[in-house]
């Protein structure tokens, strides 16, 4: 069911339904993982920078897709389905300054429209984005990287940056290897005159997967997956197909619950290397994690060794995995701590989990842990997105009925999330709010 809410001044719909779980079950099965969100995003936004058709395989099904299909839409773009997973997006009809606001102040990755429409047109206009509140979330990157390239920026109200002539190349120092800056930069001097050094630059899968696709579509980016990208400048791109990589979150959260229940689950299309950190803090803990060419078998007893976890940016442990982390460490023995090094404020999770039963303490960037033997069944909300499948691990695990609210968080970054998990034994619905 759909509520017309007052969001922020903005009338949304927001979803009132629940998740319902019924835990106590080991996972036992396969599961396969959809396409990388947080790749697929700035990549549905370089289509606009493409100015061709391009055919996009992969995407997943989750609602932040939709929402950013649905903004390239509105700024002309034709989007036709063409399977489930597979959209083909024609953005030769884009028109500039056209940006759904209502739209893009909802979503984070909204803003890689700034770096695809700043190369096609010299301008670009948006909101200030969205997303999961994870504490203070700047874009000063951002605009450092466009006015190095030449273009004049202003954030008073939105974000507006232009240029009168073509940009030029620069060389940019990330002060943070931010993701969205990099992947933004990328996106600005792809069509720049000259070449573009960004130092620092984030190293995470889902920028090579960017760099790999504008390059298929002939622009000439190297390093990426480096800490030093060279973007040289190309006249004109060119339309394409092209497939999005795995989800290293979603894998990685699938293998959590796996743990969590202990369970034994085969977790089909993903990359293993993407996974690397994950699965070595899991083996840490005693939990047993085969790794195939494209699968990963990860099977516990649910006897769990306690262990100390930093996010960091890849190949360091992500912050994407920080909650549902959390909660396998609550079912470890002894003291374990999380240190948060990459998001200012992501522990608004633990208020839910202590309502289950867990014993954390948080003290600025950690969380210190106390084992508990399992949480209880308990109404829970899913704060933000990573929090909200973190709330489904803990549910899975706990004895008795879990509700969850706020569902539409996990929703716009898993896939089919109960069928997946229904199909390897848990007992998962979604329900109706009457309101
Ligand atoms: N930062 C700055 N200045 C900037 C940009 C970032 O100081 O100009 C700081 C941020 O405040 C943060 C850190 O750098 O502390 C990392 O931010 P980053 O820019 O790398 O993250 P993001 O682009 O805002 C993306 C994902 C997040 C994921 C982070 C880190 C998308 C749409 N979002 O966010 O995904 O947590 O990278 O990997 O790609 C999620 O999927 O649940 C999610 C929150």
């Amino acid at each position: 069911m759909y509520m017309y809410a007052n969001k922020n001044n903005v009338r949304v719909f927001i979803d009132m339904d629940k998740l319902c779980v019924s835990g106590g079950r080991p996972l036992v099965g396969t599961v396969t993982i959809g396409g990388m969100k947080n790749a697929a995003l700035p990549i549905i936004f370089a289509t606009i920078l493409v100015n061709d058709i391009c055919v996009l395989e992969n995407l997943p099904d989750v609602s932040d897709i939709k929402t950013a299909l649905e903004i390239v839409r509105r700024m002309g773009a034709e989007v036709k389905q063409l399977d489930k997973f597979t959209y083909s997006i024609d953005t030769r009809t884009v028109r500039s300054n056209s940006v759904p606001l209502d739209l893009a102040r909802n979503m984070r990755g909204s803003y890689y429209v700034l770096g695809a429409e700043l190369g096609r047109f010299g301008r670009s206009f948006t909101s200030l984005p969205g997303g999961c509140n994870l504490g203070a979330r700047p874009i000063d990157q951002h605009v450092k990287g466009f006015e190095a390239l030449g273009a004049t920026v202003n954030c008073t109200s939105g974000i507006s940056c232009y240029s009168e002539n073509r940009l030029v190349g620069a060389s940019i120092y990330m002060d943070v290897a931010s993701v969205g800056a990099t992947a933004n930069i990328m996106l600005a001097a792809a069509t720049a005159d000259g070449m573009t050094v960004i130092d620092n630059a984030a190293r995470e899968p889902h920028i090579v997967d960017l760099a790999n696709f504008l390059n298929s579509c002939g622009a000439n980016i190297s390093g990426a997956g480096t800490e030093v990208i060279k973007i040289r400048g190309v006249d004109k791109l060119y339309g394409g197909t092209y497939a999005i990589i795995p989800d290293m979150i979603e894998a990685g959260t699938y293998m959590i619950a796996a743990a969590a229940t202990k369970g034994d689950l085969t977790i089909n299309n993903v990359i293993p290397r993407h996974l690397e950190a994950t699965t070595r803090k899991l083996v840490e803990m005693g939990v047993e994690v085969e790794e195939g060419d494209d699968y990963v078998r990860v099977r516990s007893d649910g006897n769990l060794k306690k262990a100390r976890v930093k996010t960091d940016f890849y190949p360091g442990f992500p912050t994407d995995m920080n909650p549902q982390f959390c909660v396998l460490l609550c079912l470890a023995e002894g003291h374990s701590k999380i240190t948060e090094s990459v998001m200012d404020s992501r522990f608004k999770y633990t208020d839910e989990l202590v309502r289950m039963g867990a014993k954390i303490t948080v003290t600025g960037r950690d969380a210190n842990i106390e084992g508990i033997d399992n949480f209880h069944p308990a109404n829970v909300r899913a704060v933000d997105l990573r929090a909200g499948a973190a709330m489904v691990i803990a549910a899975l695990s706990a004895n008795g009925t879990t509700v969850i609210d706020d569902i539409y968080h996990i929703e716009r970054g898993y896939e089919d999330m109960v069928g997946k998990l229904r199909s390897v034994g848990a007992d998962i619905k979604r329900v109706s709010e009457n309101i």
